[in-house]
């Protein structure tokens, strides 16, 4: 199992579909989750749709449709696969099972790719963790990985050091993807601009904007081609800034007053840079009263895990402009976002 993490845009899917195309195009099935990001939750039939269609993205194996033409609930029509939902509904591990077995045969490794896993809190009518667990436990010819951004949500989900959680003590490999470096946001934008015949000159100023996540840079090096570049600068800030405060406030989550003031507070108080101590004194400020230094551990921690957070020496600090434009007059208000000033 290979878990990875990382902020909003920053690449995590473009990383793994280009990995995969390159080394195993053949035996990897994508499931994308974002799909249900609008939807209040995610029945059996929902899921059961978004797997056919990885296996119909993929598959081009007679011999896999014929193992998955065994089982029960499973059509084949030419090279398409129905999974059915109803009465006679497909068992996911039984499809698991099958995927496992064409990867033995054909001496492949099978990748299933959960990607947004967080999305699966909200399966109504049917564990996805049994089947994630009898899979790693059982299936010697398959590699999970799985994403998703919303670091908390996420670790709610799979729980993996929750004893009650059937993923409970697997192990698995961690990447956490981060941001390109100054030198490298540079460079993406000067070669990006390049294979436009434009020899552009302000990369210093776009990185100052929105640092070195690739999906802003993307987005403002494909807007900067069609409305021009002061344009395209607004836009990108407006856009990302958005994205951010959503983020934010997922993070904190919804209807948690408490943890929802605290969180802001810190990140207000480290705009600009702050110690932990003046994280406390800010803190001990809002509240009136003394508070023990393992909750402002816990706080600063879960922010830090969470990227929201950078240190820099003995010092805290928000990673970039585009974070602290965001959090500047944030309120999360139970689930929507609002500012002060947006
Ligand atoms: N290493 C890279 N080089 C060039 N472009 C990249 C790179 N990584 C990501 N991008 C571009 O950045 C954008 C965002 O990437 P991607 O969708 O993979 O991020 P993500 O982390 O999956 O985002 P989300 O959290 O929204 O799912 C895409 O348009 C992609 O083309
Ligand atoms: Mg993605």
């Amino acid at each position: 199992m290979i878990i990875v993490f990382g902020l909003r845009r920053v690449g995590k899917s473009s990383l793994i579909r280009a990995v995969l195309n390159e080394y195993v195009p053949n035996n990897y099935f994508y499931i994308d989750l974002r799909r249900f990001e609008e939807s209040g939750y995610v029945s059996y039939r929902d899921f059961v749709k978004a797997l056919e269609d990885a296996i119909n993205a993929r598959s081009r194996s007679r011999r896999l449709l014929s193992i998955l033409s065994r089982i029960r609930g499973v059509g084949i029509n030419g090279f398409r696969v129905s999974l059915s939902w109803g009465r006679d509904r497909v068992m996911l591990a039984e499809v698991l099972d099958s995927i496992d077995e064409w990867a033995g045969d054909e001496g492949l490794r099978a990748i299933i790719v959960f990607d947004e896993a967080q999305e699966l809190v909200k399966a109504r009518g049917f564990g996805i963790l049994p089947v994630l667990a009898y899979t790693y436990d059982n299936l010697r010819n398959m590699t999970l990985i799985i994403t998703g951004s919303e670091f908390r949500v996420f670790t709610r989900f799979l729980k993996l050091d929750d004893p009650e959680s059937p993923l409970f003590g697997r192990a698995y490999i961690d990447i956490t993807l981060k941001p390109f470096t100054r030198e490298q946001a540079i460079e993406f934008l000067r070669r990006g601009f390049e294979e436009h015949g434009i020899n552009f000159d302000r990369a210093e100023q776009a990185y100052e904007e929105f640092g070195g996540n690739p999906g802003w840079l993307t987005y403002f090096g494909y807007r900067a081609l069609r409305v021009g570049f002061d344009e395209a600068l607004s836009e990108t800030r407006r856009e990302a800034v958005n994205l951010i405060r959503r983020e934010v406030c997922n993070f904190i989550g919804e209807g948690r007053y408490l943890a929802e003031r605290r969180y802001l507070r810190i990140l207000e108080t480290c705009i600009n840079g702050c110690r932990w101590s003046d994280v406390k004194k800010s803190l001990e400020a809002l509240e009136g009263r003394e508070l023990n230094n393992s909750i402002i551990d816990s706080l600063i921690k879960a922010l830090l895990d969470y990227s929201l957070l950078v240190k820099e020496g003995n010092k805290y600090i928000l990673p970039d402009k585009l974070m602290r434009d965001a959090v500047v007059g944030l309120r999360c208000l139970a689930n929507s976002v609002n500012s002060g000033n947006a």
